[in-house]
């Protein structure tokens, strides 16, 4: 997790640090910290926000053209200002921030202890600082060899950025496992665990792969291997616009990224889905698509959101295409010894494209021999550069934590391998596989028109912003839809929230059930509308708030339901991606009423780079 930045060059460091600081804070907020080195180190760190940090440093003398910032997301010691990064060793040699967990942190402490170092933090990071400051006094070697040298001892992972006091005219920085990028400016390069903060300043980036170290000076990079050997850089051009990461005109990121939906789906499927040819095309999975058509079976993996929309593919899949679908959590995949073999797909789906579950999923189902596919939003990313091939979301950054456009994005693309695999396989005849292509092709508008009856999803949202419960239940494709509803209530209001697939209520959660529980009903007029109209009633004859989401013009339900929220009719495949926004707008109000930090929720961080 946490948010890593760096600069060296003419300019002065700290405005940079402290702006890619706060675009980096969605990755962790629990402290930020400063380093810059002007004739000598000076560190600035401050359990809080980055603004805190910023309060508190900018009335001192942060002048200097070196530093590095981060942004935590702790794991190893509570969230205070000695346990916040950059982290100095015990003689001052070094500097560090660290994004990751060094893993065998308590053996290499213990020896460190034994060879006298003493430690003023909890976390792992001071361990490797001293590490590092160990092999560099006691061998007598460079800044770059001794990080080279500790770092073949670390388990773990990390994303680092180091700075020596005798070379205070270089950044190191390294990776193993965690993201990190490097800007290429003119006489002068930036480190940041995405390309966010570099944007700004620099179109030209190299992503960093596991186990390289980059030394950087104004005068050049070197880039190299833990073990020393040398590599090429290869610079890219990235094609992220600044108005992309601004909340042009929004209070928060999450709303701003709901409203882009009809935008940011189009873009997930322009140039793949053809309205002319009447036909969809996903160039990522072209070597792959044979194997995809034969398949006997499809893993999907992902956690949180991808997860559900995992589980939206899986009812998608085998409903149009007929092949067997399991999705699972990566986190118990990875743990649970199951049965992969050469013959199997396994797709992995991650908005981050670094989350450390569903990366060791990958390579666990990569070294059984499966072909191991990614849908992922982060161009660049680690999933995309592990897996054999893939399709990118395009749903341009997302910055709120709560998920939302990554969610439709990853629909829409298990859509579009679902309907393509549905015709290929001649499941589908062409006739229904133009007609879902026609319907994905109105997705866009009629969220739109979704989208404007935000006031009415306002009153609502007043009516049960201080209940202490919600349930949320939805039948088929819409049963995913119910668990990332609540997941998205929960997670930013931190009201309780349970999804269910609204028939097995009656098995237990219908205990919970009393005039103060909303339940949150997708009920829209698909082949089990007769069924959840019962739910429904079964609800009300319990004395609880129903607030349905239903397809327009729905008469019957309308007398039901305390409150009606309506969507456009579209095909039942596709449903998922109209009745998720109801939900997600529900959640944005009644957090924004309850004072909740919507973007960035206690607790939790964009991207889970740690186990
Ligand atoms: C969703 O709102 C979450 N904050 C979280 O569950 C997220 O979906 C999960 O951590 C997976 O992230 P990824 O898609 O980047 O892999
Ligand atoms: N493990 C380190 C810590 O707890 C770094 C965590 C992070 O990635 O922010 O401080």
């Amino acid at each position: 997790m946490c948010g890593i930045v760096g600069y060296i060059g003419e300019k002065q460091a700290y405005p940079i640090l402290i702006s890619g600081l706060k675009r980096l804070e969605y990755r962790g907020y629990d402290s930020a910290g400063v380093s810059i080195f002007n004739k000598k180190v000076k560190v600035f760190k401050k359990k809080g926000k980055v603004s805190d940090l910023d309060d508190f440093a900018s009335k001192q003398d942060t002048a200097g053209t070196v530093g590095i910032g981060h942004t935590r997301w702790a794991t190893h010691g509570e969230p205070n200002d000695l346990n916040a990064h950059p982290h100095e060793s015990m003689n001052g040699h070094f500097i560090l921030i660290h994004n990751g967990i060094i893993e065998n942190y308590s053996k290499l402490k213990e020896k460190l202890i034994d060879r006298g170092y003493n430690f003023i933090s909890e976390t792992d990071t001071e361990v490797l600082a001293n590490l590092i400051e160990y092999i560099y006094l006691k061998g007598k070697v460079s800044a770059e060899i001794a990080v080279r040298l500790a770092l073949s001892k670390v388990i773990g992972a990390f994303g680092l950025a180091i700075i020596c006091r005798e070379e205070p005219d270089k950044l190191i920085a390294a990776r193993r496992g965690s993201p990190l990028v490097i800007g290429v400016g003119d006489g002068e390069y930036f480190i940041a665990s995405d390309a966010t903060p570099i944007v700004e300043h620099t179109k030209s980036v190299i992503y960093l792969n596991d186990d390289d170290v980059a030394i950087l000076s104004r005068d050049g990079l070197s880039l190299k291997t833990i073990k020393n050997d040398s590599l090429t850089p290869k610079v890219q051009i990235i094609d992220l616009d600044i108005g992309e990461i601004e909340k042009n005109g929004f209070d928060h990121f999450m709303m701003k990224e709901i409203f882009e939906q009809p935008k940011s789906i189009l873009d997930t499927f322009r140039g793949r889905v053809s309205l002319d040819k009447m036909e969809i095309f996903l160039g990522g999975l072209y070597n792959v698509m044979p194997k995809l058509i034969e398949a006997k079976r499809i893993i999907i993996i992902g956690c949180g959101t991808s997860w559900h929309a995992g589980l939206v593919g899986e009812y998608l899949i085998e409903d149009l295409a007929r092949i067997p679908v399991e999705v699972e959590y990566a986190s118990e995949f990875r743990y649970r010894n199951p049965i992969i073999t050469p013959d199997d797909i396994v797709i992995a789906i991650s908005q981050s494209g670094e989350t450390a579950d569903t990366l060791a999923a990958i390579k666990l189902a990569k070294q059984a021999g499966a072909t191991v596919l990614g849908i992922c939003n982060v161009v660049g990313s680690s999933i995309p550069r592990e897996t054999h091939a893939g399709v990118y979301t395009h749903a341009g950054p997302e910055i709120g934590v709560a998920s939302t456009k990554a969610f439709t994005a990853q629909v829409t693309v298990l859509a579009m391998i679902a309907i393509v695999l549905g015709y290929e396989r001649k499941v589908l005849s062409k006739k229904n596989y133009d007609e879902l292509i026609k319907e994905l092709h109105a997705i866009p508008t009629k969220i739109e028109k979704i989208l404007k009856s935000n006031n009415n999803y306002l009153k609502v949202s007043k009516l049960y912003k201080d209940a202490t419960n919600f349930l949320y239940l939805g039948r088929g494709y819409l049963f995913p839809v119910a668990l990332e509803g609540a997941l998205k209530l929960k997670e930013i209001s931190y009201i309780h929230a349970e999804g269910y697939p609204a028939a097995e209520m009656k098995h237990g959660p219908i205990a919970l059930i009393d005039e103060k529980m909303p339940v949150v009903v997708l009920a829209i007029k698909d082949k089990t509308y007769e069924k959840i109209v019962s739910n429904i009633q079964e609800v009300k004859a319990r004395k609880g708030i129903v607030i349905a989401v239903v397809s327009e013009g729905d008469t019957i339900i309308k007398k039901l339901a305390d409150h009606v929220l309506e969507i456009p009719e579209t095909k039942d495949e596709l449903c998922a991606l109209l009745a998720v926004i109801p939900l997600q707008i529900l959640s944005y109000h009644i957090a924004v009423l309850r004072n909740c930090n919507v973007d960035q929720p206690r607790n939790l961080a964009k991207s889970v780079t740690v186990e």
